[in-house]
């Protein structure tokens, strides 16, 4: 790439700001970072990477000469035109986005003289018009404000990064909304150039999506369990169907993640503070919570009262390759199972410490097999692709009872069956 890429200001080094900027950076662009918590600056600094994501650390290394992180704003101030906003925005108690880092980093602004605040942090429609009225207020009119939301998926970022679905980019029509367009230009992806509201609407709008298709099929699989039909035939003669999709299609026991979980109740609110009772979501958001506790009903089928019961947990991120346990699917099942007596012992790969310190109460196994012995059930929660190459003769072996439960339908059920064990799945015959 060519020395005269724009460089470009990143404030927050949360999991979107640190992809941003070694994806930039990568591309060619000096990137200025900012954050707040010194003692993560100060690993940046010292090249170690704080999240966990593939790939990651080899990127920061090989771009570590055109990576800046800093505690202040002022080497992004006088290096870079563009600052990328990438700070939290969590759910508040009402469920509504938490926007106090955002404002935090507008108030911060100093007079204007030519910088564009391009965010990346998930917001609520309208934000863009809010923030655009602060500065109007306060003599920062010469800021320019662009809107690019981030769809990129833990686990696989960089490569979300670099080969996107799409690139929105929703602007004033000035220099700045050209300039995040030149950025990134080079990965070829198509371009929604669009207005501020309606970008920030296509990630709030996309989420909710992609949640909705989650619980539709959790429903349709719920029902197959009724009907002695097959989830995953059934999502897979759905999916064929060019209008439908095979993505998203995965029964199981439930989504989690930050997103997800944040920005479906985020539009639900929004709709709802601007006068529109936003049906489709409330149901969404029910089956959701309900899934992760079905897998209960299926254990007491099977075991009877759970009090005493030993219960394996296999993985507790909210997916596999990541050690976010934000909005887990575990935590819920985790904490039910506690509730109904059973006793817990979970393992996970990579997420204990995030874990450890949401579930202090929790058993934890440095291993599945150790995790699995002695063990009256088995539930596979994250599919890991550890989990995936189990010997079945052996878990049954160490097992006390015989069943296994494969919470993401991501097991093979004739193997499992083969060793003399129980498979139950999520929706299957
Ligand atoms: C999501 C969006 O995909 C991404 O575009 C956005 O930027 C952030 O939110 P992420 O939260 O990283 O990304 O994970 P994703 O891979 O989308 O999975 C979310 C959850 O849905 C996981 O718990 C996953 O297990 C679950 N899921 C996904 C299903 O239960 N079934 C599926 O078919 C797909």
């Amino acid at each position: 790439m060519s020395a005269e890429r724009e460089p470009i200001g990143v404030i927050g080094t949360g999991y979107v700001g640190l992809v941003t900027a070694v994806g930039f950076a990568d591309l060619g662009s000096e990137v200025f970072c900012v954050d707040v918590d010194s003692e993560k600056v100060a690993r940046l600094q010292a090249g170690q990477v704080p999240i966990y994501e593939p790939g990651l650390d080899e990127l920061l290394a090989r771009n570590s000469e055109r990576l800046h992180f800093s505690t202040e704003l002022a080497p992004a101030l006088q290096n870079a035109r563009l600052l990328f906003v990438a700070v939290g925005t969590p759910p508040t108690h009402s469920g509504d986005a938490d926007l106090s880092a955002v404002h935090a980093v507008v108030e911060s602004m100093p007079a204007p003289d030519g910088h564009a605040l391009v965010m990346k942090s998930t917001v609520p429609c309208g934000t863009g018009a809010n923030i655009r009225r602060i500065f109007n207020e306060n003599g920062k009119s010469a800021y320019s404000y662009v809107s690019c939301p981030e769809f990129l998926k833990e686990g696989s970022a960089l490569s979300d990064f670099t080969h996107p679905d799409r690139v929105v980019v929703g602007g004033e029509g000035d220099w700045a909304e050209q300039a995040v367009v030149d950025l990134y230009e080079p990965l070829g992806a198509p371009l929604v150039r669009t207005d501020v509201a309606s970008a920030e609407m296509i990630k709030l709008a996309a989420n909710a999506f992609l949640a909705t298709k989650i619980s539709f099929i959790n429903e349709i699989a719920n029902v197959c369990e009724q009907l002695g039909a097959d989830v995953v035939e059934v999502a897979r003669g759905m999916g064929l169907d060019a209008r439908i999709g095979p993505k998203f299609l995965q029964a199981g026991i439930g989504y989690g993640g930050s997103c997800f979980t944040k920005d479906v109740s985020a539009l639900k609110l929004l709709a709802g503070n601007s006068g529109y009772h936003f049906q489709l979501l409330n149901a969404v958001i029910e089956v959701n919570e309900l899934q992760k506790r079905r897998v209960v009903s299926k254990l007491v089928r099977h075991l009877g009262e759970l009090a005493g019961k030993r219960i394996a947990l296999l993985g507790l991120a909210f997916k596999p390759n990541t050690d976010d346990m934000r909005g887990a699917s575990s935590l819920v099942l985790a904490a039910r199972l506690q509730a109904e007596g059973a006793h817990v012992k979970a393992y996970d790969p990579i997420a204990e410490e995030q874990a450890r310190s949401l579930m202090p109460q929790l058993d934890y196994a440095d291993c599945a097999s150790n995790a699995i012995d002695g063990a009256d059930a088995v539930i596979l929660v994250t599919e890991w692709e550890e989990f995936l190459k189990l010997e079945w003769s052996e878990v049954a072996r160490a097992m006390r009872g015989t069943l296994v439960i494969d919470g993401r339908n991501a097991l093979d059920g004739n193997a499992v069956r083969a060793a003399g064990l129980i498979y139950e799945g999520i929706g299957r015959r």
